[in-house]
């Protein structure tokens, strides 16, 4: 029984790495085909591939981590963090909010951190994230991949605080609340994160210019964590022809984590 046991738990194990890698050799196969386009494998010529891989100069790296030990929320446990968000005046969105939306779900080593653009009304009015049209639509999204906010899943978003008639928030409240998010991350060590939308995908990926359509279905590395940005589920119910690009990147975060698809599209 033990044995079986055993082996059943190594079949998991080497189900979920070899998942692993076939997302990274994904994503080689379509570097290849960006820089050379379909044609004949003698023709190819792979010096700029091995210029990417060997720099002559270090690249800039798509990890971001610039935690500044100078910030007392650095030095805060998850509870001592969370009290001081409800009481923060960093930024001018403490005038206009209800209530702190600081974050919600399994706290200790989620599958997933979701983090989002900011709360909007209901968010406000409840101090939850994520329970709009927008929020059901996106626990729609993670049991689609077996996951969920009341067991392997954190969410959060960018700014704790709605910025007003739901703008996108500036980018001195992006960097205000951006503590508060790095500690997030540090205490509750997320396996991936998932970013949505491109407030949160910008912030976290460094790459404050790029399009969604350029950051989405990529990984990337916070802190060393896997990270995967797709469209915000408030986008994709305004356009429905998001559905399919977000299906296949949550499709590809599942299978980098081992996860089952549980069957269907995401609807
Ligand atoms: N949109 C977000 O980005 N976050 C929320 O919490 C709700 C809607």
């Amino acid at each position: 029984m033990e044995r079986t046991d055993d082996l059943k738990e190594k079949r998991e194990a080497l189900a979920s790495a070899l998942g692993r890698t076939d997302a990274l050799m994904d994503d080689f196969l379509s570097v290849l085909k960006q820089d050379f386009g379909p044609g004949n494998k003698s023709s190819r010529d792979f010096s700029s591939v091995a210029e990417k891989i060997l720099p002559d100069e270090e690249p800039e790296p798509e990890t971001r981590n610039n935690r500044e030990p100078e910030d007392e929320r650095f030095h805060m446990s998850y509870e001592a963090l969370c009290s001081d968000a409800m009481g923060c005046t960093r930024c001018q969105l403490c005038k206009t909010r209800t209530n702190v939306v600081f974050g919600i779900g399994c706290t200790d080593r989620p599958v997933v951190m979701v983090i989002g653009e900011g709360p909007g009304e209901n968010e406000d009015l409840q101090g939850l994230p994520f329970v709009g049209k927008a929020g059901q639509y996106l626990d729609r999204w993670l049991a689609a991949i077996s996951l969920s906010r009341d067991t392997n899943v954190y969410i959060t978003n960018t700014v704790k605080c709605r910025p007003p008639q739901n703008r996108d928030p500036f980018p001195d409240e992006k960097s205000a609340c951006f503590a508060y998010l790095k500690q997030q991350i540090q205490l509750i060590r997320p396996q991936s994160i998932l970013c949505l939308g491109r407030p949160a995908s910008t912030l976290m990926t460094g790459q404050a210019d790029s399009s969604m359509g350029a950051l989405r279905g990529r990984f990337f590395f916070f802190d060393g964590i896997p990270m995967m940005c797709t469209y915000h589920p408030a986008a994709v119910l305004r356009d429905l022809s998001l559905k399919r690009p977000v299906w296949e990147d949550l499709k590809k975060l599942a299978k980098y984590l081992g996860l089952a698809p549980a069957g269907g599209s995401n609807g």
